[in-house]
């Protein structure tokens, strides 16, 4: 099992998407190990988002990221990384493909509605910034014997 960090960014809580996209990841056998409601620090979107300190859209990624509620979630199952980012599709809505969640929900490159970590490495170095360990809650999933394979855990 491996655990990501996904954000529900300002958009997506505005717009009311919060109930559709946690949908998909529910419905995908995905199950939430944390979820955070919260205006995100300067200091700790900086810290988040610091492999992008100095390319021309950085300020504008931390205003935005910045300029209204977000919802932290921590997301686990086999394979969670992959299949989230999976999910969630390229970073440009109008490039994402249909069945995504950018590709049905977005335009926008800036405006893109959700933040997925990229690697395992990436998962537990923003899980550890987003979240205290245990506010990670690992409980028994009734579903998980019946979304998974004996063989796949
Ligand atoms: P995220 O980190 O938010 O999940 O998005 P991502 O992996 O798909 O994209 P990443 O390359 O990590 O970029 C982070 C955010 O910066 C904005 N961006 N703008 N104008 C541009 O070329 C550009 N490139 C990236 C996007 O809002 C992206 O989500
Ligand atoms: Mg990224």
């Amino acid at each position: 099992m491996e655990t990501t960090l996904i954000l529900l960014k300002p958009d997506a809580i505005q717009r009311g998407l919060m109930g559709p996209i946690i949908g998909r990841f529910e419905a995908k056998g995905l199950e939430i190990a944390a979820a955070k409601l919260m205006v995100v620090p300067r200091d700790l979107a900086e810290r988040h988002y610091a492999e992008h300190k100095g390319k021309p859209f950085y300020d504008g990624l931390i205003r935005f990221i910045t300029s209204s509620p977000v919802l932290a979630m921590a997301i686990r199952g086999v394979s969670a990384v992959a299949v989230c980012r999976k999910l969630i599709g390229v970073t440009h809505g109008a490039k994402a493909e249909p069945g995504t969640i950018r590709g049905d929900y977005g335009l926008s490159g800036g405006y893109n509605l959700i933040h997925g970590s990229d690697s395992p490495e990436s998962a537990a170095r923003e899980l550890d910034l987003w979240f205290r360990p245990d506010d990670i809650v690992d409980y028994e999933s009734t579903q998980r014997k019946w979304v998974y394979d004996p063989s796949d855990l």
